[in-house]
């Protein structure tokens, strides 16, 4: 006889009279003497099992496994908390097939059990339903995917863990050699060079579900150990390439959520977003845009330099409650962005008050009334910085800040754009040279060509950034697949034909036999997954995450290994000093 016939969270008033065998874990059980009630919970849901007879029944505890025969029934009173809040079951046979001890938290959604205590017991933590639906988000996301892009004469490709480590792969997980001691593999920060030798070897469309690997320092958003749904194509124009994956955005984003997203999405420059949002990645689901201040270098104050950027921030309704503790957050706040600090100004009473009116004349104030629309109530900050980018994240910073602090973002709502024109380089203060924005095979615009040489700063790449809620949900470039371009940027990177040879020197040679134009996109799962799921926690759609320190709670890896396997790696590890 099989285990069950129905599963608990599918009953309805409709099988009512239907006699039904259930599994699952007793969720809840309440004793009301003559009368016994179990939530009986499977991975569909809960459903509510009744017996007249408890004294006929076996020990039952929480988290017991059992099987349950009876008949379902309508209930007297609903419980409109539960989809199978209208039926009930009626016990006939209670069989026990697994025992519990008592669980170290409550297995409900609700829980105010500590992470770390979630995470050591994960695989109970699991059995909460909000869990196993963000997972089950996460599944529905790489069954769209694979749909699509099988769909779409994609073919799913596994490219390689064990890997050449590259000089500069600061971030690498390594893995010693047993067979050559003193070598170690590096597992892949992303698939991208052998994503971009399947187009040389002629695959032109190719997609993955690829495990990444990144020993960077741990956020919400960001794991040592993630998944990206990565792909390549050849022959494709950025606007082909784009268009093509807003199709498996929207497919995924109905399948998975039920979601539906109006398509072509917008294209913003990177500049236009940093300038107005202060961020290459803009929640752009409110406003309190930055505001360029430059009018103010008329004014008296001497903190203002020449080639300084002054830009502010108009935060509504909030000049009366802010107090000098709030400004002195703020200015911690702006510090952490190298910022010197902001300068509070508030619009109360139709006047502009702050001590940096002493810098002002009264046409001054007008204007600056008059620029930004100032409103009763507005607490207007301002900075100032010779950089372009410092200005842009620090009052990007405080504006997410305030956009949160005030529920100035509706929940449950998606906003999705493209961030286009990505800079190809980021000069290095102090430094005559240059680091790559995303990396050194990212080709330059046509029309920016000629910059290579004279303006290297102001040359703009075909990069393209998928950005949902603030947050950078994938992003992907094409590639140069000329040899002449190649070599300039690897010049302005600041390397020699030496360290090319040395560090690319496989991949690069590869370019001289034919390389298609290309590009590509990385979508990382887990931050789509939490966006759909509706969780800032990373840790929320991963079934087995790593903590903030990189360690598993579960099982406590990363731990010392033997003496022994150490021999056989040929490894020594040094005394801590
Ligand atoms: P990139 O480094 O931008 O591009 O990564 C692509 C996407 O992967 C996700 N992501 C992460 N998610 C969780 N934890 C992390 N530590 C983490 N790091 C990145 C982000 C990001 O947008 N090879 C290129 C792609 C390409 O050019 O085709 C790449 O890896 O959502």
């Amino acid at each position: 006889m099989s285990y069950r016939n129905h599963y608990n969270g599918t009953l309805r008033l409709s099988d009512v009279g239907k006699e039904v065998t259930l599994t699952g874990w007793v969720a809840q059980r309440r004793n009301l003497g003559s009368l016994l009630f179990l939530d009986l919970r499977d991975s569909t849901g809960i459903v509510q099992c009744m017996s007249p007879n408890p004294d006929e029944l076996p020990d039952i505890r929480n988290e017991y496994v059992v099987q349950i025969q009876g008949k379902v029934q309508a209930k007297d009173v609903p419980n409109k908390n539960l989809p199978t809040g209208e039926v009930e079951v009626l016990i006939e046979k209670l069989v026990v097939l697994s025992k519990a001890q008592t669980t170290p938290f409550i297995i409900a959604d609700k829980t105010d059990a500590l992470e770390e205590t979630r995470l050591q017991y994960r695989y109970l933590d699991l059995r909460r339903p909000v869990l196993q639906n963000n997972l089950r988000i996460r599944s529905k996301i790489c069954h769209a995917a694979r749909e699509y892009f099988e769909e779409n004469g994609f073919l799913e490709i596994e490219t390689p863990m064990l890997n050449l480590s590259s000089p500069e792969g600061a971030k690498e997980y390594l893995v010693p050699s047993r067979i050559h001691h003193g070598a170690f593999y590096a597992l892949p920060q992303s698939p991208q060079v052998w994503k971009q030798l399947l187009m040389i070897g002629g695959l032109e469309r190719y997609y993955q579900i690829a495990r990444c690997f990144r020993d960077e320092d741990l956020r919400a958003d960001r794991q040592p150990e993630f998944t990206q749904i990565d792909l390549e194509t050849s022959f494709m124009t950025q606007d082909e390439i784009l268009t093509l994956m807003e199709g498996f955005l929207k497919k995924a984003f109905k399948e998975a959520a039920g979601v539906d997203i109006q398509t072509p999405l917008r294209r913003m420059p990177f500049w236009e977003a940093m300038d107005r949002f202060g961020s290459d990645k803009p929640d752009t689901r409110f406003g309190i845009e930055l505001q360029d201040l430059s009018l103010l270098k008329k004014s008296s104050f001497e903190g203002f330099g020449e080639q300084d950027y002054v830009k502010g921030i108009v935060v509504p309704g909030v000049a009366g409650s802010t107090s000098r503790k709030n400004l002195d957050e703020l200015n911690m706040e702006a510090r952490k962005f190298s910022l010197k600090g902001v300068i509070a100004l508030k619009y109360l009473g139709g006047k502009l008050e702050g001590s940096f009116t002493k810098f002002l004349d009264e046409a001054l104030v007008s204007e600056l009334i008059a620029k930004l629309g100032l409103q009763e109530g507005d607490l207007l900050l301002l900075a100032s910085s010779a950089s372009r980018r410092q200005i842009d994240n620090g009052l990007g910073a405080l504006r997410l800040l305030f956009g949160r602090k005030l529920g100035l973002i509706k929940p449950g709502t998606y906003d999705l754009l493209w961030v286009v024109d990505f800079p190809m380089f980021t000069p290095v203060e102090g430094e005559d040279r240059y680091v790559a924005e995303h990396h050194p095979f990212t080709r330059p615009r046509d029309e920016d060509l000629d910059k290579l040489d004279t303006k290297p700063e102001e040359v703009l790449a075909y990069a393209y950034d998928i950005v949902i809620n603030g947050y950078e949900a994938g992003g992907g470039t094409l590639r140069i697949y000329d040899h002449d371009t190649q070599w300039k940027i690897f010049k302005l990177l600041g390397l020699t034909d030496e360290d090319v040879a040395n560090k690319f020197g496989w991949f690069i040679n590869a370019f001289n036999y034919g390389a298609p134009p290309h590009g590509g996109i990385a979508f990382g799962l887990d931050r789509l997954t939490m966006i759909l799921a509706g969780t800032e926690n990373i840790r929320d759609v991963i079934a087995f995450p790593k903590n903030l320190q990189a360690v598993d709670p579960t099982s406590k890896a990363p731990r010392e290994v033997t003496p022994d396997q150490l021999e056989i790696l040929g490894l020594n590890i040094a005394d801590e000093e």
